[in-house]
Parts: C-alpha cells; sequence; structure tokens
C-alpha cells in the first residue's frame, strides 16, 4: 500500500488533518476504495455509491467488530455490550424496536416548545457585552434536552457532559496506545452515574426513557433474550453519547459556516423558510460524524475493489457528501440547494434513530441565535479554529462571534 504514490494521505490521529480533512479525501473519491496501512490494514470507503451500498448491506459489511478471544476485555463505555450501534440483525432489530416509538417525528414535535424555551434560555444567559460564545449554547442544549428525555435532573447535566466529552475523545488515542486515566476515570464514572439512575427509576418510575427501559428489561428478566443488565445500561449510555456531542457539532459546525459565508447568514435571516434546507446542507457540507466504521463478514468486491473478509473499513461519510458525482460543485456551502440524500445521518438500518431530534434542535439552536443577534459575525476571523480531540466527531472547541 503506497499512500505517498497515490498522493493520499490519511491520518486522522494528526491535528491538522482533522482541522481539515476535505481535501484529503478528494484522491479517495477519485477512484475506488482503497486498502491503506493505518496501523493496520483499513479499508478506506469515500464515494457516495460505494458508501451508500456498504451502508445498505449489513450481510456483508458488519457493525460488530470480530474480536479474538485472547484480546483483553473491552474498555469502552459500553464494556463489551451489545448495543443498536455496533449490532447486526436480528439483534439490532431487537433493541432498534424497544426506542423507536420515542424517536418518531410526532413525538419529537411535542418536545418543541420546551427545546425553544431551553435554548431561549441559553442564549439570553450566554450574551455578553458585544460578542457571546456559540459553543456555550452549543454544548449545553443537545445533553439538556437528552437528559430530559432520560429523567436525568438538569442540574447534573454539566458533569455528564464532562464525562461523555472525555469518552468521546478517547478515539483519538493513537492505536496500540493505552487509553488517558482520564478516559478511564470519565467511564467508570458515567457508568456508576448511570447505573445509580436505573436503580432509582427501578424504585421511583416516571414517563421518561430510562424508566421505559427499566420495564422493557425487568418485564422480561426470565428471557435475557430481550436485553440483560449490561445491555440496559450500554443503551443509556449510548442515547447519551450518540445524542449528545454530535448535535452539539451540528450547531456549532453550523454557525462556523454561516459565519464564513455572511451572505448565506443573510439569505437564511431573509428566508428563514429554508432553515429545514440549511440544517441538511450544514450536515452535507461539514457533518459531525466523518466516519463509521465496518467490517467485512466474508470476501467482497466493492466498485470495483477485492476486499478481503474480516477487513475494518472507514465508511466515510463526510467524503461521500462531498463527492462531485452526487453533488454539484460539492464544496460550495449553499443553503439553496436541492436535497440530494447526503449520508451525514447514515442510511440503511442503522439510520440515525435521533434524526428527528437532531434536526429539530438544529434549526431551533441556529434560528433563535439569528433572531437574537441581527449583526451575528465571527469576532476574530483570521484566528486558528481550533477542533476537538475526536476525528470521528468533528466539533470546534469554541466559537466567539460578535454581536453589535
Ligand atoms: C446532528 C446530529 C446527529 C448526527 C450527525 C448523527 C449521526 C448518526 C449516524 C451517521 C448514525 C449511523 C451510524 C452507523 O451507521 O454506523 C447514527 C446512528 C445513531 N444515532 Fe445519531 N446522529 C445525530 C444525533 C442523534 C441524536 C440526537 C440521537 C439520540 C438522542 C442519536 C442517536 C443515535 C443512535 C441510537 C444511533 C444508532 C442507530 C442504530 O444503530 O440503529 N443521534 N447517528
Amino acid at each position: 500500500m503506497n499512500q505517498a504514490a497515490e498522493n493520499i494521505y490519511f491520518n486522522p490521529w494528526d491535528p491538522a488533518f482533522r482541522a481539515n480533512p476535505y481535501p484529503h479525501y478528494q484522491p479517495l473519491l477519485a477512484g475506488p476504495p482503497r486498502i491503506l496501512d493505518l496501523f493496520g490494514a483499513t479499508g478506506m470507503v469515500a464515494r457516495y455509491t460505494d458508501v451508500t451500498a456498504v451502508l445498505r448491506d449489513h450481510a456483508h459489511f458488519s457493525s460488530v467488530r470480530p474480536r479474538d478471544p485472547s484480546e483483553p476485555p473491552n474498555e469502552g463505555p459500553f464494556a463489551g455490550a451489545r448495543t443498536m450501534l455496533f449490532s447486526d440483525p436480528p439483534m439490532h432489530t431487537r433493541l432498534r424496536r424497544l426506542v423507536s416509538r420515542d424517536f418518531t417525528p410526532r413525538r419529537i414535535r411535542e418536545m418543541e416548545p420546551r427545546i425553544r424555551e431551553i435554548a431561549k434560555n441559553l442564549i439570553d444567559a450566554a450574551a455578553r457585552k458585544g460578542e457571546f460564545e456559540v459553543m456555550r449554547i452549543a454544548n449545553a442544549l443537545p445533553v439538556m434536552v437528552i437528559a430530559e428525555m432520560l429523567g436525568v435532573p438538569p442540574d447534573h447535566y454539566e458533569q455528564f457532559k464532562h464525562w461523555s466529552d472525555v469518552v468521546v475523545s478517547g478515539d483519538n488515542t493513537l492505536p496500540g496506545t493505552p487509553l488517558p486515566d482520564e478516559f478511564h476515570a470519565a467511564t467508570k464514572s458515567l457508568r456508576d452515574y448511570f447505573a445509580e439512575e436505573i436503580e432509582r427509576r427501578r424504585r421511583n418510575p416516571g414517563a421518561d426513557l430510562v424508566s421505559a427501559l427499566v420495564a422493557a428489561h425487568d418485564g422480561a428478566e426470565a428471557n435475557t433474550e430481550i436485553m440483560t443488565a449490561d445491555e440496559l445500561l450500554a443503551f443509556v449510555l449510548l442515547l447519551l453519547l450518540a445524542g449528545n456531542e454530535t448535535t452539539t457539532n451540528l450547531i456549532g459546525n453550523g454557525m462556523l459556516a454561516l459565519g464564513q459565508h455572511p451572505a448565506q447568514m443573510d439569505l437564511l435571516r431573509q428566508h428563514p423558510e429554508l432553515m429545514p434546507r440549511a440544517v441538511e446542507e450544514i450536515l452535507r457540507y461539514d457533518g459531525p460524524v466523518q466516519s463509521t466504521i465496518r467490517f467485512t463478514t466474508e470476501a467482497v468486491n466493492l466498485g470495483g475493489t477485492a476486499i478481503p473478509a474480516n477487513l475494518g473499513c472507514f465508511i466515510i461519510v463526510a467524503a461521500a457528501n462531498r463527492d462531485p458525482a452526487q453533488f454539484a460543485d460539492p464544496d460550495r456551502f449553499d443553503i439553496s440547494r436541492e436535497p440530494r440524500d447526503h449520508v451525514a445521518l447514515g442510511e440503511g438500518i442503522h439510520f440515525c434513530i435521533g434524526a428527528p431530534l437532531a434536526r429539530m434542535e438544529g434549526a431551533i439552536a441556529i434560528g433563535a441565535m439569528l433572531e437574537r443577534f441581527p449583526r451575528l459575525r465571527i469576532k476574530n476571523p483570521n484566528a486558528e479554529i481550533v477542533y476537538k480531540g475526536s476525528y470521528f466527531l468533528r466539533g470546534l472547541n469554541s466559537l466567539s462571534m460578535s454581536i453589535d
């Protein structure tokens, strides 16, 4: 595998690569899937047609990492328990069904007034003389919303937001390097915290998601096919981790794109009815999830490339969203673009279950900021933009904007 000969540089652990991965996707988009050496052979799937083909083919491209029995136990937040994100049918179907009714567009619409209220309060609190920090709102809103859905008291949110940030940034650790102590401490705290929350809801059930999951688990205790105790905890953690950082980064990346394209921001102010399209364009142009991962179950030919069995593959949705074969002038940020089915929220059976919620939170937060601050612009347009420590989940550390 000669990355240099093809002019491919793919190193998600390099801060410079993370700061702007998009030029590095272009050589990948110019040809069939490659197999590169990233601490071991890894499939690189970037073209839109290849990415959608993989995401629709869970039989050949599994979400379950093959494990060598001699490997040490899993150190991640789910401690090896299966979750819907990292499972295949029929397990995936069973787990997903447990919460699918809580994420329907109708259910999510019922939450709209409350989300608006939270956004307004956060913006009021963040406005300082002449400037405000977008990430204060972007960090707080999704975690407060998911905390309410999970029935967790709002005054705990900062604590578990911190743990969840540390856990998410763990994926920036170089393969083969031990995970930092901070990661282990945050993982343990998050697990202990939610193990206690589960017990609290078992004693005192409410109308929240954790109570519903506890009831599904306890009602089927004799039948561990439904959900084991470890899976129950992993399920709650998945909802928190998957829904939190991603939506934060939709809001942050979105405000950055609008700030860097003032004419588009003006257009959106003049035509607020473009907001749903603007949210889709933000997801396409600079999505919070850069890549997901699949593992081949057997040897397979993908787009002309022979991929061996049991190979881990990066399915780079953010590259597919810049594929010129699917999107005209893909590097242009254009909120009035005709929708062309981006894959920022996935595709197929694992399509993001939180999509209606994420879209609504993004639209409300961005809309409320534009409405509240008519002269919004990036405070230091020439300052370096610093990204957080995860390649897979792309988001800003901070984004200061001037408001007058
Ligand atoms: C803009 C924000 C979001 C983005 C960009 C996003 C992106 C994604 C993507 C790409 C997948 C598919 C992963 C794969 O196929 O491997 C996914 C799945 C998932 N998302 Fe989201 N997500 C967002 C918000 C949310 C929210 C708000 C929640 C929940 C509260 C959530 C919960 C989940 C869950 C549970 C899955 C796994 C679904 C399954 O495996 O069937 N996400 N998301």
